[in-house]
């Protein structure tokens, strides 16, 4: 079988924040003293030159730069990082670059400068506009200063970008997780990432959980948003993400369909597959800002590069693929995997028993002989029960 080029996209993380949120495990660093602005900058083009020769003459389709909180950086810091990037990658024209930022650090200028810059959506974390679900959750702003931020974002004349909710909050009632959807649509957002809260180990609301709604008080939260969603427009592609037709993140989509993506920065990690070594590759580098500030010197960022094993691929690959609301067609997981669908058959047969899956009825395996011309539906059954589906892939090769 031979592995097919997915599209390429390229993830930069910024890992300082100006505080760490008690609910948070990402690799983000509470910023102590200055912003090393410009060697940041310096060691972001260091890392990406060691990836270069993994994605020769390949063309990067998307760019996320995500956090810890990105807008910490001024507009200029950006606009370098990204002249630095089109310099050194083939960017394609029109790529979606889209850019996080927490409504306590924007002032109102910024947004402006980023998009001179080039960024083209801005992914805006607002949790909630209820001060004293903000106090809770450690927000460094309250509801006021997020709804000025968004207008700040549609000022600069973003016309795609996404807000970041969470619900499920401690102590909240449906009435309220339904206010705060409320206010985020009265912004017309393209994109809605609708988190529900969970607890991270190694946070601090793991070591002192707060009080959060029980489950039928869940359910009924999440089939209320949902049919609030929906009214409203937007589509429910993913888990957690919301959009209006044709706003899906591109970028986040091609992580979900498999596709490969460079990972610099701090903790970055990347998905790189290389062809003629019949390889998929994880990488990953050096988690904490300091070591990694170091690394130009000796031009050492990465912490781990892992070739997956066949044996973990389907389960790799299913994973990412069955959080999306489409048809799997099984020719792309030959593609992407370089494996046979012949290998998850008995994980196949095993779904279809418990109703999880349909295959596509258009395309009869008797008369193809294949499943490769048959795509993979996920059931309702198979939504609800996600964990169970993806566990079934599980050493299936
Ligand atoms: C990197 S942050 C976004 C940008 C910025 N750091 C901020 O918080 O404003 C990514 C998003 O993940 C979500 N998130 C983080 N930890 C979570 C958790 N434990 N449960 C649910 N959602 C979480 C939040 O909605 C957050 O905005
Ligand atoms: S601001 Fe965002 S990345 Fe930083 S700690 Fe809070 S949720 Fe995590």
């Amino acid at each position: 079988m031979i592995l097919r080029l997915p599209p390429l996209s390229l993830y930069v993380h910024l890992p300082w924040c100006v505080a760490k949120c008690p609910y948070c495990d990402f690799n983000s660093h509470a910023l102590n003293g200055e912003l090393p602005e410009a060697r940041y900058i310096d060691a972001l083009l260091a890392d990406l030159e060691v990836d270069l020769p993994r994605v020769w003459g390949r063309t990067v389709h998307s760019v996320f730069l995500g956090g810890g909180t990105p807008s910490l950086f001024s507009g200029q810091a950006i606009d370098r990082l990204l002249t630095g990037l089109r310099a050194r990658l083939n960017l394609a024209p029109g790529a979606e670059i889209t850019m996080e930022a927490n409504p306590g650090t924007v002032e109102h200028d910024r947004f402006e400068a980023y998009r001179e810059a080039g960024v083209n959506r801005i992914s805006l974390g607002v949790q909630s506009f209820d001060d004293r679900q903000l106090k809770t959750l450690g927000r460094i702003h309250g509801g006021e200063e997020a709804m000025r931020a968004i207008e700040a974002v549609q000022g600069a004349g973003f016309e795609r970008f996404n807000l970041d909710l969470m619900w499920a909050l401690p102590g909240q009632t449906t009435e309220q997780a339904l206010a705060d959807l409320e206010q985020a649509l009265a912004f017309e957002p393209t994109h809605l990432s609708h988190y529900q809260l969970t607890l991270e180990p190694n946070t601090l609301f793991a070591a002192r959980p707060p009080a959060l709604p029980d489950e039928d008080t869940v359910i009924d939260m999440q089939d209320a948003c949902a049919e609030r969603l929906l009214a409203a427009g937007l589509e429910h592609y993913e888990i957690s993400a919301w959009a209006g037709p044709g706003q899906a993140s591109r970028h986040n989509l091609n992580y979900w369909r498999f596709g490969d993506y460079l990972g610099i920065g701090a903790g970055a990690h990347g998905k790189l597959t290389l062809p003629a070594e019949q390889q998929v590759l994880r990488t990953r580098r050096k988690s904490h800002p300091r070591p990694y500030l170091k690394a130009p010197e000796t031009r050492d960022f990465i912490a781990e590069a892992r070739p997956v094993p066949e044996a973990e691929l389907p389960f790799e690959y299913f994973l990412n693929r069955f959080r999306l609301d489409e048809p799997v067609p099984l020719a792309d997981f030959e593609a992407f995997t370089g494996l046979s669908s012949q290998t998850i058959e008995a994980a196949l047969q095993r779904a279809l028993e418990l109703e999880l899956i349909e295959l596509d009825p258009v395309c009869d395996p008797l008369e193809s002989g294949s499943r490769a011309h048959q795509r993979i539906v996920r059931t309702e059954r198979g939504q609800r029960f996600l964990n169970d589906l993806q566990a079934l892939f599980l050493d299936s090769a």
